[in-house]
């Protein structure tokens, strides 16, 4: 497996994990997990008839079929998780996966969730705050010069500033994530000096970048 992003989130699985690949399309990572003997168990699972075939043909072909049992699920709904305690959900909107997470009684036995979302991480990590998951680790990937976070939530109740929220609680205070936040803001000023007149969320954004990337170079 060539991806760097799948890879790091391979990283913080654990052997002892029982995982839920949901959304899992061509089984690479679950693949990946087996081949290097990362969890415990794994199962796939998909939305969707063709992405869980996908996955289907690349297990036969590693010859992994009875270390990799696939479901299809929207979601959790057809999964009994009973005997899994972590979960992946990654390349999916933050919407679609809180709607996945909003099935309360499915997760009583899931105390990590690692999470790499495509879009909006501010309502991400408020929703998984809400839902009794806190922040454990944040790392950035960068594949073919987009910029991937992944999130590795474990069970738990905190407080987070809504600075934190929008820019990540352990990302705001790493050392190498500050190119990052430097590439975050030059997006953003590009963006600014596009819009007609000055839009007040933007003009907060890049400030609040420039206090981050000054705290990461003091
Ligand atoms: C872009 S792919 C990401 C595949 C893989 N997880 C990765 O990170 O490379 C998103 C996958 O999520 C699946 N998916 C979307 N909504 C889902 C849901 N509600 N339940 C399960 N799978 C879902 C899609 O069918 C698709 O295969």
């Amino acid at each position: 497996m060539k991806s760097l992003r799948l890879k790091a989130i391979a990283n913080f699985i654990d052997s002892h994990d029982a995982v839920i690949d949901v959304g899992c399309d061509h089984g690479l990572l679950s693949i990946y997990l087996v081949e290097h003997q990362k969890c415990f168990k794994i199962l796939a699972s998909d939305i969707n008839q063709n992405a869980l075939n996908n996955a289907i043909n690349n297990i036969k072909r590693k010859h992994l079929e009875a270390k990799i049992p696939t479901i299809i699920s929207d979601g959790l709904n057809s999964i009994n998780t009973k005997s899994f305690n972590t979960l992946i959900l990654s390349g999916m909107g933050t919407t679609t996966i809180l709607k996945i997470l909003s099935n309360k009684s499915k997760l009583l036995s899931i105390n990590k969730i690692i999470i790499q979302s495509n879009n909006n991480l501010f309502e991400l990590r408020k929703g998984l705050l809400k839902i009794g998951y806190l922040i454990e680790d944040e790392l950035i990937v960068r594949e073919n010069n987009i910029d991937y976070i992944i999130i590795k939530f474990i069970k738990g109740k905190t407080i987070y500033t809504s600075l934190e929220l929008e820019f990540g609680p352990i990302l705001i205070n790493k050392k190498s994530s500050v190119n990052y936040y430097k590439r975050q803001y030059y997006k953003y000023l590009e963006i600014k000096n596009k819009l007609p007149k000055e839009n007040l969320e933007i003009v907060n954004r890049i400030k609040n970048l420039k206090k981050i990337i000054n705290n990461l170079e003091k």
